[in-house]
Parts: structure tokens; C-alpha cells; sequence
């Protein structure tokens, strides 16, 4: 298993390109089922999370081609099994949104059951009562998601009583292709679900209210071929933004979109960082300064993204006052503080809040990724600490970072990665 082996204690200094965004090239990839001919999806990043949806549709008999600057297209025209095993679902919770497409395109779809993770038990009942709501009739059976579909979908009013990101994205996907009017109420709005809409539309799909809580969708007989560009990776961009705040540092960041993360810059501009943004790129300087800390609560977009959260505690870690960190979105996903704590951070935490107290530096340690997020925030802690920082299990880092250690040294880091 590899790991990284960071040395701190530099403030990150230089400029890189954003990649493009994991959270939607993954439905983005999934809506190319609902297509009649072949898609062609560019900026794709290249990371474990889309060779695993690529994996997926292969395996349903679809043609993926891949060039080499990750532009891919799919060819959705010989699919011959509509099935998602739970050898690539167990690895990719993310395969449930291929549900909602089959489901619309071809009546029937069986999906292997996506259990819970590491933050929290994550259920799918928005997104299969939103389906039965269309006329579809799921059971689940030996741990399979059964559902087939009588002739067409049938549009439907659906209330989601929880916002979520993934059920919006499902239904939206089957509404498409459903028979008559669909509305969907308390609807997503993260960036992630617009550009998904924008690429069903540039494929012939009919949807209003793109980018508020209300989608109305008039289902269409067909979505034809098209090229579509996936826009860049906001929780990328934000997480290299809190790696130089958190190390007093300055760095240029191209190939972004200052618009899909206020919530975070705003932050940032509390914490004490000086922000410069233009047409895609956004510079941040904290003219060597640590950072303030800030007080902060997860909540659905536009408000501030459970994503880049453990990114902010780890920023608090070292800085200067307390800062209380809300997290309301997933059960467990303050689990990186005790990491942190054995880095000498001194956070408290009670129930679903961190108190994190700041304090002047952190000192490198053997430390266990367990989810994502939560490893980026190791990998920052590691960056400002004093001596040597061991980060295990990084494959969920590999997951949602194209080439971070290569970023990192471009920062002027001292990071590598071993194979043990
Ligand atoms: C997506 C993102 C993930 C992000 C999350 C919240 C992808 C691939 N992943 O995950 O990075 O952290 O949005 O922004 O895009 N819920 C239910 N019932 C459901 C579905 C969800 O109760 O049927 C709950 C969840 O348990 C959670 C909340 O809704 O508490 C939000 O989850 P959701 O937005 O669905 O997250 P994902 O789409 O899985």
C-alpha cells in the first residue's frame, strides 16, 4: 500500500492547473447511458473514482474509448447487460447513479446495493422513492437493487425531504427520458448537479430551473451524441487554497472558476488570506502571515461544502485563536481530529462540532488516512508540521487528487510517495 512521506514546515509557493471536477464527471460519464449515440466527455480528471465508472460502463458491454489528454468517449449503443456488480460498487459508492439512466433508457436495471462508508451510513431512499414515484418497481433482493419499469417512465411531482446531491442527480437523469412533466422540489444546487443539467441539455434533454431548488423537466423520446467539457474541480481548487493559507503561502491557481466556491474564498478571507481571482484562475497570499481561525457549519450548497471541511480544520490546527467546526451534512466525518491530535493539534470535539484551539505548529507523526477529505487534511498537517509526517492507506486520496504529490512538489512541498 502506498504512502506519502511529507516533510514540513515550508509555506507552499507557485502556481498549478486545477483538473477537472470528480463529482461531476462521475454522473456526467453515468448520463452518457441515456444518449442513442456516442458522447464524447473531455477535462476528465484522471483518478481512480472515473477509471472505476469507466470500469462500470465496460462492463456493461458499453464502448469506452480514451484519448490522451482524458477525453473519452463513450458509446452507449452496446450496452447488453444492465447490471452494476458490487465488486466495483462496494469500491465506488457513486455507481448507484447509474440506476436512474438504465433504469430510463432500457425499462430495466439491477445495482448492487451501496452499504455505508467511513463517514457516515449514507442512504439511497430519496433516490428509490423518487423512482417508484415514476412508475418504477424496485425490490431489493441478495443485495441488489431490482428495478424495472412498465413501457416509459412517467413524470412525477417528487418532494425530496432531504437535499441531496446524488438522489437529484438520479431522478434528473430518469426524468429526461420519462414520459410527460417532472418536477423536482428541493432539488441540489451544488455546481456538480448544474453542469451535469448543462450536459444533458447539450444532448437534447428539456430542463428548467437549472441551478435553483426546483427542476422542471419535460421528458423527451430520445438524447442524441455530443462533446462536453466537465467543469474544473471545486473541491481541488479549495483544498490547495487552505494548503497555503494553513502554510502562510501564495499560490496562482489556473484552469478554475472562482464563481462555484464563495462560500470557501469567503472563509479564506476571514482566515486573513488576500484573494485575487479573473476569468479561471484565483490567487491567494497570506504575505506570510498564519492563518486566523474561523468558525464555520456544513450545509448544502451555496453554503459552505461538507467537502472541504476536515481541509479547514487542519487550517485551524495551526492557527491563531478558536475556531468551531458544524458538521451537518455526514454522521462521522470529524474523524480525522484524533489524527490530528496525535500531531499535537488541540481540538475537542462534542458530538457533531470541532473546537479546534490553535496552536503555533504541529509535529509530523505516522498518521491513517480513512476517507478521503479527511486524508487531504492529513496531507495538509503534514505540510505545516515540524519533522516528518507518514500518511497510510492513501488510495482514498487517490481517489479525488490527480497527481497530488506532483502538485505539491510544483508548490515547492517536500512530499513523496513510497510503495510499501
Ligand atoms: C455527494 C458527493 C460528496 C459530497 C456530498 C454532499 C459525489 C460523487 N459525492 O455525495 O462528495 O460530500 O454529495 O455534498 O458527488 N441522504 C438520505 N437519503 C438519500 C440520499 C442522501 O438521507 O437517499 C442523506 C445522506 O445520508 C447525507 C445527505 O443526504 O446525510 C447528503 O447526501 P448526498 O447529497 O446524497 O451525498 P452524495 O450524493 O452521496
Amino acid at each position: 500500500m502506498d504512502k506519502l512521506i511529507i516533510t514540513g514546515g515550508k509555506p507552499l509557493s507557485g502556481e498549478i492547473r486545477i483538473s477537472g471536477s470528480k463529482n461531476s464527471g462521475l454522473p456526467i460519464l453515468a448520463a452518457t447511458l441515456l444518449a442513442d449515440a456516442p458522447v464524447q466527455i473531455c477535462n476528465l480528471p484522471h483518478l481512480n473514482d472515473i477509471t472505476t465508472m469507466l470500469a462500470l460502463l465496460r462492463c456493461m458491454g458499453v464502448g469506452v474509448t480514451i484519448n490522451e489528454k482524458m477525453c473519452v468517449e463513450v458509446d452507449p449503443t452496446t450496452i447488453n447487460d444492465f447490471t452494476a456488480p458490487y465488486e466495483l460498487v462496494r469500491t465506488m459508492r457513486a455507481s448507484i447513479l447509474v440506476l436512474g439512466p438504465i433504469l430510463a433508457r432500457h425499462g430495466v436495471a439491477n445495482v448492487s446495493f451501496p452499504g455505508g462508508c467511513a463517514i457516515g451510513s449514507r442512504p439511497v431512499d430519496i433516490h428509490l422513492r423518487g423512482l417508484e414515484a415514476m412508475g418504477a418497481e424496485i425490490q431489493v433482493d441478495e443485495g441488489y437493487i431490482r428495478a424495472k419499469s412498465n413501457g416509459r417512465l412517467k413524470g412525477a411531482h417528487i418532494f425530496m425531504d432531504v437535499v441531496t446531491v446524488g438522489g437529484t442527480e438520479n431522478l434528473l437523469m430518469a426524468a429526461v427520458l420519462a414520459e410527460g412533466k417532472t418536477v423536482l422540489e428541493n432539488a441540489a444546487r451544488e455546481p456538480e448537479v448544474v453542469d451535469l443539467a448543462n450536459c444533458l441539455v447539450a444532448m437534447g434533454a428539456d430542463i428548467k430551473g437549472i441551478g435553483t431548488d426546483t427542476l422542471t423537466i419535460h421528458g423527451v423520446d430520445r438524447l442524441h451524441g455530443c462533446t462536453y467539457h466537465v467543469m474544473p474541480d471545486r473541491i481541488e481548487t479549495g483544498t490547495y487554497l487552505t494548503a497555503a493559507a494553513a502554510s502562510r503561502g501564495r499560490v496562482m491557481l489556473k484552469n478554475t472558476d472562482e464563481h462555484i466556491l464563495e462560500a470557501v474564498l469567503l472563509k479564506l478571507t476571514e482566515a486573513g488570506a488576500s484573494l485575487r481571482t479573473g476569468k479561471g484562475w484565483i490567487e491567494l497570499d497570506m504575505k506570510g502571515n498564519r492563518p486566523r481561525a474561523v468558525n464555520l457549519k456544513t450545509a448544502p450548497y451555496p453554503a459552505f461544502p461538507t467537502d472541504m471541511q476536515s481541509q479547514f480544520t487542519a487550517m485551524n490546527a495551526v492557527a491563531e485563536g478558536t475556531g468551531t467546526v458544524i458538521e451537518t451534512i455526514f454522521e462521522n466525518r470529524l474523524i480525522q481530529v484524533h489524527e490530528l491530535n496525535r500531531m499535537g493539534a488541540n481540538i475537542r470535539l462534542e458530538g457533531n462540532t470541532a473546537i479546534v484551539t490553535g496552536v503555533e505548529t504541529l509535529k509530523g507523526a505516522p498518521v491513517m488516512a480513512s476517507d478521503l477529505r479527511a486524508s487531504a487534511s492529513l496531507v495538509i498537517a503534514g505540510m505545516v508540521a515540524q519533522g516528518q509526517t507518514i500518511v497510510d492507506r492513501i488510495y482514498h486520496i487517490d481517489r479525488g487528487y490527480e497527481c497530488i504529490e506532483e502538485k505539491l512538489q510544483l508548490l515547492g512541498a517536500n512530499i513523496r510517495r513510497v510503495a510499501s
